[in-house]
């Protein structure tokens, strides 16, 4: 049983130091995806102050679109092709997008009304796109160079869990 603690919210960089070895202690020795993802989001997701969603959209090796993975928070929108919206997005640049105000990114895609800011994160394995993790807040301008940073440290942990590497 992994008991989840209270962070620092004042110290950013050492919630999120915090954060990566709760979320190694927790992949360790496990090399499943679905598995490690699903962890990892409900790690983040009651972990992390003013969250309303916390999840993974991993690619579709038939098709290339991103396809909802696991998550935490409502229902969200099942398929969104490379390209589309702040997912999409962050996927086709290969590099974490930050998203002060998510009614100003043109096709942002809706999933809970809630939503006001948003951080995308790709997950690559090398050269290879494997899905995106995304956060939402009902907070405008939640996340910053510090959560996108730290969020970048976490998709390396998922990444070497499911390389067989913890
Ligand atoms: N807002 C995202 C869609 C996914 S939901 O936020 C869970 C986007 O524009 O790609």
């Amino acid at each position: 049983m992994h008991t989840l603690e209270s962070l620092p919210t004042a110290d950013k960089p050492a919630a999120y130091a915090e954060l990566s070895r709760s979320l190694r202690a927790l992949l360790e020795g496990e090399p499943d995806l679905v598995a490690c993802a699903a962890n990892m989001a409900a790690l983040l997701y009651w972990s992390l102050p003013e969250l309303n969603w916390a999840g993974f959209y991993l690619v579709e090796p038939r098709t290339g679109d991103l396809l909802l993975g696991p998550f935490q928070g409502k229902p969200a929108c099942i398929r969104i092709p490379i390209g589309t919206g702040v997912c999409g997005t962050a996927a086709a640049r290969r590099e974490t997008v930050v998203v002060p105000d998510v009614h100003d990114f043109p096709g942002h895609i809706a999933c809970d009304s809630a939503s006001n800011s948003e951080v995308v994160v790709p997950i690559l394995d090398g050269e290879r796109l494997i899905g995106v993790l995304d956060l939402d807040s009902p907070l405008h301008a939640r996340f910053d160079a510090d959560d996108a940073r730290g969020l970048e440290v976490l998709v390396q942990v998922l990444v070497a869990a499911i390389r067989g590497r913890t």
